[in-house]
């Protein structure tokens, strides 16, 4: 399914048709139970309804100093590198930085560095087990390829999450973070909700921030090597805005091509590049018959490079998200955040995150490739590139 005006009705039209379940899901039942992310039907509106709030453009912009200082201080650890001229690798810089900016996010200073060090390892654990266990859903569990890492990896999130909850359900305090808010909704008076509520839906929410964030990040560098004329005008527009300041909510609005390039990496290398719905009562759409029980899968990859809808769709060129490029454009041309009632809570989050890594680590240093450069993706359960860049950060004229 490509076509933006198929999916404008599979996505958003009849949603109550066109329904987030199915055999893709299941293998994920014990990961996500009944939070946003796993849930379906009223358990699924419960909690989308408590995290909406916490997500919105105007909560998120009031997290930006936060989200700016963590990014500021996971940059200072590539410094070293940086002055011995080590090259580092991209993807798990990347990785290393969201991780450490999203467990701020989602716990403000509720959480230790002894907690922060357990989850980290387990969450990459079941995460490298998820592609196995979404491909083979019938496979027993035994048998099913790092299903043993999986298992020891839940238990410790487990661990981990309920003594959290345990600690903070009944005196949540003040915070803007995602688990406080879970904490109060989770306390407010006849709200029926459990433990087991608020550790699904912050185990739902870190898997699906987490991963997709610096795996999109990931290939920002590979495209700003293998394009000089975009990072020319990025790194002018960042020492422009930034200069030799660390990097704060204050420069947000001045990175407009930071946040177009963003945009247009994630046109390239929508990283959820697949998601399915199923049919739950027979329909048509645009003509076509749809059978009850049918699985249709959605891919944001495909329709980004339609070429009746984009020209030149595999050219990288951040230009498109100029405004005066993009009135006019479907809604559903560009979709790498999903739409209709389970578009993507992260949306805000992502962006924000997004511009200040890159404002954050461009300030100070400039990217060069030692070695080959990554230019197609690896088809995963995300859209990975196919390997590791590994580059050199050299530092700005005097700035680090
Ligand atoms: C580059 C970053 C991201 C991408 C490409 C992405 C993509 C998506 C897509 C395509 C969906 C829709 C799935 C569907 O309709 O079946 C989705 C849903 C979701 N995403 Fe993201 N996401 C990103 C970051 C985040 C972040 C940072 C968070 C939270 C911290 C997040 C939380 C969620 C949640 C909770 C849902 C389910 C919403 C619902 O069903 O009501 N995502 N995401």
């Amino acid at each position: 399914m490509t076509r933006p005006e198929h999916l404008q009705i599979v996505l958003r039209e009849e949603s109550d048709t066109y329904t987030r379940d199915g055999i893709f899901w299941r293998p994920l039942d014990d990961l996500m139970g009944t939070g946003v992310l796993g849930g379906t039907g009223e358990s699924w509106a419960v909690s989308r309804k408590v995290l909406q709030p916490v997500f919105t453009s105007r909560n998120i912009r009031a997290l930006t100093g936060r989200l700016a200082d963590t990014i500021n201080a996971a940059v200072d650890e590539l410094d070293p590198a940086a002055q011995a001229g080590r090259p580092v690798a991209a993807g798990r810089e990347m990785a290393r930085i969201v991780n450490q900016t999203v467990v701020r996010i989602f716990f403000g200073h509720k959480i230790r560095s002894a907690e922060i060090a357990r989850l980290t390892p387990a969450f990459e654990a079941v995460i490298a087990s998820l592609a196995f266990r979404v491909l083979l859903p019938f496979m027993p569990e035994a048998l099913t390829p790092r299903g043993r890492s999986y298992r020891a990896g839940i238990r410790a999130i487990d661990d981990v999450m309920f003594g959290l909850v345990e600690k903070y359900r009944d005196d949540p305090g003040e915070g803007l973070d995602i688990f406080t808010a879970l904490c109060r909704a989770r306390s407010a008076e006849g709200s029926g909700l459990t433990d087991q509520w608020v550790r699904d839906n912050l185990v739902g929410m870190y898997a699906a921030g987490t991963e997709t964030t610096a795996t999109a990040l990931s290939w920002l560098w590979p495209l700003l090597c293998r394009h000089p004329e975009v990072a020319a005008r990025l790194y002018e527009e960042i020492d422009r805005v930034v200069g030799g300041d660390r990097v704060g909510p204050e420069h947000l609005s001045g990175l407009t091509y930071t946040k177009q390039v963003v945009q247009e990496v994630l046109r390239l290398y929508p990283v959820g590049w697949q998601f399915p719905r199923m049919a739950v009562r027979s329909g048509t759409i645009a003509g076509t018959p749809v059978k009850e029980g049918q699985s249709l899968l959605i891919s944001p990859y495909l329709t980004h490079h339609l070429d009746y809808v984009w020209e030149r769709p595999d050219e990288f060129d951040p230009d498109r998200f100029a405004p005066e490029r993009s009135a006019g454009r479907h809604r559903y041309a560009y979709f790498p955040f999903g739409g209709g009632p389970h578009q993507c809570v992260g949306n805000h989050l992502f962006h924000i995150e997004a511009q200040l890594i890159a404002a954050s680590v461009l300030s100070r240093y400039r990217p060069e490739p030692v070695g080959a450069v990554p230019s197609r993706p690896a088809m995963g359960r995300t859209l990975r590139p196919e390997h590791e860049l590994e580059m050199r950060l050299v530092p700005v004229g005097g700035r680090t």
